[in-house]
């Protein structure tokens, strides 16, 4: 049976296995490269997309547990709204940037419940997302940045 999901506004109907991750359904069926394969795990958060809005790892979610629900990711995000994604270059917030997609999901969705939220929050809202390049202190003054709180940037 087919799996019906919206992806950054457009709905797809598929015919794929309903177990097949949604990571690989993402990048290989719908050549949205965005979202990275790195750990496989769910360890990493490099596969980060949201779903109805919560920041969740692509690579180990079920595309049929996305059935009828709304997918975004990083390349719905650089369509809606710029202000994280310009925060993240004015901090220099990447090196290779193989992480960067993932860590502005969460960030987005860590700054749509929480406008302006403190250093700590930010550290536990984004412990799931691995930078090998060790770009933490950036990642976190791009989203101080991005909320408006530059100054304790
Ligand atoms: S690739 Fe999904 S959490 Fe690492
Ligand atoms: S910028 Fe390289 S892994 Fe984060």
């Amino acid at each position: 049976m087919p799996v019906s999901i919206e992806v950054n506004g457009e709905r797809h109907v598929l015919d794929v296995p309903r177990a097949r991750r949604l990571l690989a359904v993402l990048r290989e069926d719908l050549a949205l490269t965005g979202a990275k394969h790195g750990c496989g795990e769910g360890a990493c958060g490099a596969c980060a997309v949201l779903l109805d809005g919560r920041a969740v790892v692509s690579c180990l979610l079920p595309v049929g547990a996305a059935e009828g629900r709304s997918v975004t990711t990083i390349e719905g995000l650089a369509r809606e709204g710029r202000s994280l994604l310009e925060a993240f270059v004015a901090e220099d917030a990447l090196q290779c940037g193989f992480c960067t997609p993932g860590q502005v999901v969460s960030a987005t969705a860590l700054l749509a419940s929480v406008p302006r939220p403190t250093r700590d929050e930010i550290r536990v809202a984004m412990a799931g997302n691995l930078c090998r390049c060790g770009a933490y202190p950036k990642i976190e003054r791009a989203i101080l940045r991005a909320s408006g709180q530059e100054g304790r940037a």
